[in-house]
């Protein structure tokens, strides 16, 4: 049983408070989409209007020692100018200087240097989770996104305080219960993205509880070589044909492939040409769905009642192949009947800025972790939230 601070509202305590503010940064290492920040505010506002003093804990990409570049500065700053009337303090080191946590005010958040600069933070060294918990008298975890890491932030500290979720990480847990536990049918599952090794468990584990699986992206290229289909010099795990071949013998029923593409010569092809599924050529690249493949998912698609997509189905980075997402993501917005919880950081990379994301019932902000969830029906960070 996880308690979450919407039914017991923490007053009056220093807490530390776990976040995902790992936002995807420009090359210039600025904010390039702050959700995530946006995700937890309103955890971070019941704290606060409850008395609370948050410490605040996140980790920025994947540092080696202190990289100036992939300091949380910017993050606070952004964290900042969503809350007037209050403080933002980064604190540099907490090993170190302890005076700003002494210190802390009322209307004061406080938010540790990015938690990937210590060591300890990745090895879950006791010692260093013990430091953290040093600071507070509770934990609350509002960090779906990283539940699925074994990192003292987030498993070790609250093993060692009384823990909470937060309003956000309830919201992530209900979501995916809902479609793992009590989804309305017909349910349908749309993965794709590049490889299907990194999706394979989540197919076996879907399968026996959607009555659609629509399979796209790079994904589904393995499938098509396995049915025997030239593919041309599209990506493909040719290693994993065997397990295809499985896939497609225990999928049959429910399974809905690509049956057009958009193939260029590479994946700057300016020009693609639209071609059935079965006249492939040895120099082409399916890097998009087609436009019978658009018709047939966004047929499907109207037809669900509850909806699961994680991965886009092109090559995103490439404008002009990011369209079959963006028309996947119409086809869901578009029947409003249906429960959808979409999820996946290169998937809303496809996605963003189409004006729609405000209609899908639910949008992860977890990437990993949500797969892992769907898969494994609990996460570690989430377990350790548990009490007896
Ligand atoms: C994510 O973006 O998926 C999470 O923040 C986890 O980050 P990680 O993959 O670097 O652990």
């Amino acid at each position: 049983m996880i308690r979450y601070i919407s039914d017991t509202e923490p007053i009056n305590k220093r807490v530390l408070l776990r976040v995902d503010f790992n936002v995807s940064l420009h090359g210039d290492y600025t904010i390039a989409d702050d959700a995530r920040i946006r995700q937890s505010l309103p955890t971070i506002k019941l704290l606060l209007q409850n008395h609370n003093k948050p410490i605040l804990l996140s980790h920025l990409d994947r540092p080696k020692g202190r990289d100036p570049n992939l300091s949380l500065a910017k993050v606070a700053e952004q964290l900042q100018s969503y809350l007037p009337g209050y403080t933002v303090t980064l604190v540099k080191d907490f090993i170190t200087d302890r005076s700003a946590i002494d210190k802390q005010k009322e209307d004061e958040l406080l938010m540790l240097e990015n938690i990937r600069y210590y060591e300890g933070e990745k090895k879950n060294d006791p010692t260093f989770a013990a430091s953290l918990a040093s600071l507070a008298e509770i934990y609350v975890d509002d960090a779906f996104a990283v539940c699925h890491r074994e990192d003292a932030s987030v498993v070790g500290v609250p093993r060692l305080l009384p823990s909470y979720g937060g309003l956000l990480l309830q919201k992530e847990i209900e979501a995916m219960d809902l479609l793992l536990d009590n989804p309305q049918h017909p349910f349908l599952a749309i993965l794709a993205g590049a490889k299907i090794s990194t999706k394979l468990p989540l197919i076996h584990k879907l399968l026996p509880l959607v009555d659609m699986l629509l399979l796209g992206g790079g994904l589904a290229n393995t499938l098509l070589r396995a049915k025997g289909i030239q593919i041309g010099k599209s990506i493909c795990e040719p290693e994993l044909l065997p397990e295809a071949k499985t896939v497609l013998e225990e999928a049959k029923e429910k399974l809905i492939l690509p049956i057009d593409a958009l193939v260029g010569k590479s994946p700057e092809d300016p020009e693609p040409v639209n071609k059935p599924i079965d006249i492939i050529q040895p120099e082409d690249m399916i890097l998009d769905i087609g436009e019978e493949t658009r018709r047939l998912f966004g047929e499907a698609i109207s037809q669900a009642k509850t909806i699961v997509w994680n991965g886009p189905v092109g090559y995103f980075e490439n404008p002009i192949y990011r369209q079959g997402s963006k028309f996947i993501c119409k086809a869901i917005t578009g029947n409003t009947e249906a429960t959808s919880v979409v999820g996946g950081g290169e998937t809303l990379a496809a996605i963003a800025g189409s004006g729609e994301l405000d209609k899908i019932t639910h949008i992860s902000t977890g990437g990993g972790a949500m797969l892992e969830y769907l898969e494994k029906g609990s996460l570690p960070g989430i377990d350790a939230l548990n009490t007896k």
